[in-house]
């Protein structure tokens, strides 16, 4: 073979290999098609569920049934704690099933939910010793709805009567610029001495 026969044969190898894709360069294009499907999927799946979420969000917030309107409050500001079936987290968060402060005096639990609670309490027999988050911000139909809603759920087997708007309005008169969370002591001492808390 002369020189020249080798080097182009040398050559012819060198291209050959270059030509052929790398094992890997497959297995990454074979990645990358997988992803964009999984993408493409989740993105279409998201568009398509939306819409109709949303729609039933506003369709609840806009509603006159306060049982409707609290359901959706009560989802949006309360579940995240006190959770979505109302049996809370033993010694983090207490439940509101089955719970005599939710069925009790209603001017109490307004307090509650404008203002927060704090410090030592018992619930259905376990311990709690932590904070509610002030829920001021919220109207005074919206706090009367979801209220209404925790004490009226048949699913909770709850069935106090309503809180009205007028109730809510009433309480917050009383604390203008109030910030701090209420105590279950300080709950008791400026109760109504008719529905002062049994035992607490
Ligand atoms: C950030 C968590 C959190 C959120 C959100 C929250 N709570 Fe609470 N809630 C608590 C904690 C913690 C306590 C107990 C406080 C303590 O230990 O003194 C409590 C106590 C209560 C109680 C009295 C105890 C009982 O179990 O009956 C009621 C009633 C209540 N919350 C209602 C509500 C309502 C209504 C909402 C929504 C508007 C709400 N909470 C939102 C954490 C939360």
């Amino acid at each position: 073979m002369s020189n020249d026969t080798q080097t182009h044969m040398a050559r012819e190898v060198a291209t050959d290999r270059r030509r052929r894709a790398p094992w890997w360069l497959w297995v990454l294009l074979a990645v990358a098609v997988f992803s964009l499907l999984v993408y493409v999927f989740w993105q279409y799946r998201g568009q398509r569920s939306q819409p109709e979420d949303y729609g039933m969000l506003d369709e609840a917030l806009a509603s006159d049934d306060p049982m409707v309107l609290g359901r959706r409050i009560y989802l949006l500001n309360c579940a995240i704690c006190h959770q979505a079936d109302g049996t809370g987290v033993p010694g983090l968060y207490p439940p509101l099933v089955d719970s005599e402060w939710v069925q009790g005096d209603p001017d109490r639990l307004i307090r509650i939910t404008l203002h927060g609670l704090m410090g030592r309490l018992v619930i259905r027999g376990v311990y709690y010793n932590s904070a509610m988050t002030p829920f001021v911000r919220l109207s005074d139909r919206q706090i009367a709805a979801v209220l209404t809603f925790i004490r009226g759920n048949p699913d909770w087997k709850n069935n106090a009567p309503p809180v009205r708007p007028e109730d809510v309005a009433a309480i917050r008169a009383m604390y203008p610029g109030r910030t701090h969370a209420w105590t279950a002591a300080e709950l008791a001492a400026v109760a109504r001495p008719q529905s002062a808390p049994a035992g607490q």
